[in-house]
This record gives structure tokens, C-alpha cells and sequence, in this order.
């Protein structure tokens, strides 16, 4: 008897517990820019494929520990206004592309000249501003730079592409240059971040990190672009615990490159390490470290301090093409600090450039 009372409490309680479940514990839906502010008060979100209108940013701003899964591709009407075109926020958000696109109508904005003139392009074309994971979304024709990430928290970025290859022929407007121009992969300047898996086919860096800590690039395809930037560094920042590791790079400019900005002061880029990149078919140089910059190996700046540049097992392996650079490193007097171990690089093909201001390069000879 006292059991059977005991146990259609449990029953009651129960039942209770189920009725008063969250508000966002429900599917919202997202078919057009209309819905947007009802789906995200669910923290699970289906985004349908549909047009956002000229001029808009799609902007999903998720409770916290919400999914997303994309269920169609995304179109943007054409304009010229500055962007993004795309923004997604939250903590723990778990964002499933299931392999759709999102479509910049890059050919639309594409002039040759990126952000140096011609008509204005959304950019970034995509914010992401998500802790989590993001994973298997395409981006097909950016108008200009494709991903800026600011996560809050830790975040995992996976399966992406970016297909801008279209941008490596010229257009109507481009006088006969590459169409896509400053079509950066990802500007990452963060925190915690591992980009992994994904395949960038673009004309400018693959990745570039103007400042930041502890970013994980890893077993990802660079193809088309300038290679795997930390820089441009100007003043007053850091750049700490940067690990470039198994990535491919396919016909770049350069493979590998740090730069820093000429009259930059009051800054520090530290504990850069690289393994098991494998680089071909690259054009200028196989590594560059420039303090010259934006021109390139000039006179340095020295107000960046670079130290513990190294290359861990298993080997780094970079092929040049004939009349390219394998190695070019231009520091400022005084800036390049330290031992730096190049013992697992190895380059080849073209001639061997310049290491001027520092003799700390341990492991390697030009
Ligand atoms: C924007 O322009 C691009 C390139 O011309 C085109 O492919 C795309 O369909 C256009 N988008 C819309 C929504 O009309
Ligand atoms: C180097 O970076 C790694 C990864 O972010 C970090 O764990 C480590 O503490 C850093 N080392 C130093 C000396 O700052």
C-alpha cells in the first residue's frame, strides 16, 4: 500500500517535471528573414535555404547551448555595402552546415581591386561569433575577405570550404587581373580556436592572425593564395601559441609567412610552431618573415619582437618554383630574439634568399 502511494507520487512528479519543460526547448524555423527573431528563442534551429533581401545581414543570435543544422543554401541579393552578409553569435552552439552554401555572389562585386578601391563589398562576408563547433558549411564566391572569427569561448571550426577559385580568372572589370582580390580565408584575431579539415581556394591569406593566443591550424587545403599568414602585425599587440600543423598548400604565393608592419611598436609575436605542412608549386617564397611590411623585404621596422619560430617533427617540406625564394627572413635589428630550431624544414627548388639581422636559426641552411 505505501508503496503503491509512494510510487504514483513519483508518477505525479514526474509528470510535473515533463509540463514545465523550458520555453526553448522547441524547433524554430527559420524559411525567410521574417523568422529569424521567433526561431532563436529555440535552442534547436533548422535554416531553410531562401534569398536574404539586398543589403541585409542575416544575423542569428542563439541561446546559449543551441544547435543549428542548415537544410538548404543561402543566396544574398547583390549590393554594394559594406556587410557582413552573415553573422551567427552564442556560447556552445553547435552549428551543422550538413555540407550547404552560402553564396556571396563574389562575380557580382569583383573588380581586381578587393578592398583597395572599385565598388565596396561586404566584408567579412561571414562573423562568426560562436563558442562550440562549426563544421561542414560552404561558402561559394565571397565578395572579398570570407571569415572573421571572435569566438567567445572555445570553439572548433571543421569541414569547412571556401570556394573563390572562380576569382583567379579575370572579369569585364579586372583589366585582365584575377577578379577575386583580398579574398582572405579566415582573419582570425582570438582566442582557443582550432580551424581543422577544411579546403580554401581563394587570392589572398588562407589564414592570417593579427593578434592572439593559442589558434590551431590543422589538416587543412590552401590553394590559389598568399599561404598561412600570422600578420599583419601592427602596434601593440601579441601574438602567443600558434600551432600550423599538417596543412597542405597548393600554388601559393608563399607558404608560410609572418609580417609584420614596418612602424609597428610595442608588440611581440612568440612560440610560432609548424609540422608536417607540405607545400608545392609555390610562387615567391617558401618562408617569409618580413618586418618590412607592406613592402616586402625592405628596410625592417623593429618594433615587433619575434621569437621561438620552430619547426617540430614530423618534417615541414616546401617546393618552390624556379624563380622563387626558399627562405627569406628580414628582421629589424635587434627584433628576431632567441634559438630558433629549423632542424624538421626542408625546402626546395628555386634560389635561396636572404637572412639579414638575426643568426639564432639553428637546424637549417639556406
Ligand atoms: C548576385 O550576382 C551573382 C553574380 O553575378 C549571381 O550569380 C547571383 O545569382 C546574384 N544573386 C541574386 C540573388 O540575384
Ligand atoms: C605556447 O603556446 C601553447 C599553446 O597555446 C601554450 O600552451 C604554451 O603555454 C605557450 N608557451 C609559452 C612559453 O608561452
Amino acid at each position: 500500500m505505501l508503496l503503491k502511494l509512494l510510487s504514483s507520487l513519483l508518477l505525479l512528479a514526474t509528470t510535473r517535471a515533463a509540463r514545465v519543460r523550458r520555453e526553448s526547448d522547441c524547433v524554430g524555423t527559420i524559411n525567410s528573414m521574417d523568422d529569424v527573431a521567433d526561431a532563436v528563442r529555440c535552442t534547436t534551429v533548422v535554416l531553410n535555404g531562401f534569398t536574404v533581401p539586398a543589403g541585409q545581414t542575416l544575423n542569428i543570435d542563439l541561446l546559449d547551448g543551441s544547435t543549428v543544422n542548415m537544410n538548404g543554401d543561402i543566396h544574398f541579393g547583390n549590393q554594394t555595402w559594406a556587410g557582413p552578409l552573415f553573422q551567427v553569435s552564442g556560447d556552445s552552439i553547435t552549428f551543422n552546415g550538413n555540407g550547404h552554401t552560402f553564396d556571396g555572389g563574389g562575380p557580382f562585386y569583383w573588380d581586381g581591386l578587393g578592398g583597395n578601391g572599385g565598388v565596396t563589398k561586404p566584408a567579412p562576408m561571414m562573423k562568426i561569433r560562436t563558442s562550440g563547433t562549426f563544421s561542414n558549411v560552404k561558402v561559394l564566391n565571397s565578395p572579398a575577405r570570407t571569415y572573421s572569427i571572435s569566438n567567445p569561448g572555445p570553439l572548433v571550426i571543421d569541414g569547412l570550404t571556401i570556394d573563390n577559385s572562380l576569382g583567379d580568372l579575370p572579369n569585364s572589370n579586372s583589366n585582365g587581373k584575377a577578379a577575386g582580390h583580398n579574398t582572405d580565408g579566415f582573419d582570425a584575431s582570438t582566442e582557443d580556436l582550432t580551424i581543422q579539415n577544411s579546403v580554401i581556394m581563394n587570392q589572398d591569406d588562407c589564414l592570417a592572425i593579427n593578434r592572439g593566443a593559442n589558434i590551431v591550424f590543422r589538416g587543412n587545403t590552401c590553394s590559389g593564395g598568399h599561404g598561412i599568414s600570422v600578420g599583419s602585425i601592427n602596434s601593440d599587440v601579441t601574438v602567443n601559441g600558434i600551432t600550423i600543423s599538417g596543412n597542405r598548400i597548393i600554388n601559393n604565393d608563399q607558404a608560410l609567412r609572418i609580417k609584420t608592419i614596418v612602424d609597428a611598436t610595442n608588440s611581440r609575436v612568440t612560440n610560432i610552431t609548424y609540422s608536417g605542412n607540405i607545400a608545392t608549386g609555390i610562387r615567391r617564397f617558401g618562408i617569409i618573415i618580413d618586418q618590412s611590411y607592406p613592402s616586402t623585404i625592405d628596410t625592417p621596422g623593429n618594433g615587433v619582437q619575434i621569437s621561438a619560430v620552430n619547426f617540430v617533427p614530423p618534417q615541414t617540406s616546401i617546393e618552390v618554383n624556379d624563380n622563387a625564394q626558399r627562405v627569406a627572413v628580414n628582421c629589424g635589428v635587434g627584433s628576431c630574439v632567441g634559438n630558433w630550431d629549423w632542424s624538421n624544414l626542408d625546402v626546395s627548388g628555386g634560389v635561396a634568399g636572404d637572412i639579414t639581422n638575426f643568426d639564432g636559426i639553428t637546424g637549417f641552411d639556406e
